[in-house]
């Protein structure tokens, strides 16, 4: 179904709010503003959400929300593409709104951006929709007062993280873009920041995002454990992945539930998609790759 406000319109722009991964994430410490202090290196898939927009002249930003995982999505000022278009639109006083059409691909609350990446998305569609103009900075301020993962998110290419997300470092990894890669959520929502406050407020030591070897070996993403304890079924993801043949790293991603596992061949990973669909058939699976810049 066309947006009835993009009905006949060519020049409708589209934007993918590519799912996000935490190769790594180590919890360094708790800060005194409640967030965390992080250390993680963040890659990008190839696939994700798909936001469509025409710009209108009468101001009103206009959603709707379709796709797999859209039931049960609210497109009122909470949504976080609402949340970025109302904050760009005044941060520019523009006089212009936009009608946009979100398809949700990505299962919601899952530790891959989802929201994060939408809202990303939304400041780059409406940037190129309004032909403006914004300093890289700036950007990432309203960004910031959006979610910890959507200045990451705007640039959606592989990054070392830090500080409880405001600190962006490009960082090329020798053979990690361009792997294969698999999704799997076991279908249960996970709330951030209950994941973060079971923390058990060990630090386990600094990030090594020298090598992909280094990743693998002593990488880790210390929001496993607590994500474990809130959802048990996390746990069997973990299991299903490692146990598939030609698998490189099996890990969570962010605050789960939502677990990747990188593959050397594309054989691998399309051997382990359907081994985890035969075996967990009510799972979501995304076969992708890591996207490069
Ligand atoms: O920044 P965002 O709104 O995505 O964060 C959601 C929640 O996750 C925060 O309210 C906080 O409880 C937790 N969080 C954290 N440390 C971070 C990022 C998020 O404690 N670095």
């Amino acid at each position: 179904m066309p947006h009835p406000n993009m009905e006949g319109v060519a020049d409708a722009i589209v934007e993918i709010a590519y799912a996000k991964v935490n190769v790594a994430l180590h919890v360094r410490s708790r800060r005194d503003d409640g967030y965390h202090a992080l250390e993680s290196l963040f890659v990008f898939a190839g696939d994700g959400d798909r936001l469509e927009g025409q710009a209108t002249q009468d101001g009103a930003i206009d959603l709707i929300i379709d796709g797999p995982f859209g039931a049960g999505l609210g497109a009122g000022p909470d949504n976080l593409v609402m949340r970025a278009a109302r904050a760009l639109q005044s941060y520019l006083g523009q006089q212009r709104g936009a009608a946009i059409r979100l398809t949700k691909n990505l299962p919601v609350a899952s530790g891959i951006g989802g929201g994060s990446a939408d809202a990303a998305a939304t400041l780059r569609l409406l940037a190129r929709l309004w032909d403006v103009r914004i300093e890289a900075e700036e950007l990432a301020g309203l960004a910031l007062d959006l979610g910890s993962d959507v200045p990451a998110c705007v640039a959606s290419v592989t990054q070392l993280v830090t500080g409880r997300g405001e600190h962006l470092a490009r960082h090329a990894v020798e053979g990690l873009e361009g792997l294969p890669m698999l999704l799997v959520n076991p279908g249960v929502g996970v709330s951030t920041a209950s994941v973060f406050a079971g923390w058990d407020r060990q630090d386990r030591g600094p990030l090594d995002a020298g090598s992909l070897d280094a990743l693998v070996r002593i990488g880790r993403n210390d929001l496993e454990n607590p994500a474990i304890a809130v959802a048990p079924v996390i746990a069997d993801v973990l299991a299903a992945l490692e146990r598939t043949q030609g698998v490189v790293l099996a890990r969570m991603s962010g605050s789960g539930a939502t677990c990747f596992a990188l593959f050397e061949t594309d054989d691998a990973l399309a051997q382990a998609a359907d081994a985890i669909r035969w075996t967990h058939p009510a799972w979501w699976v995304m076969e992708t790759r890591i996207k490069g810049a």
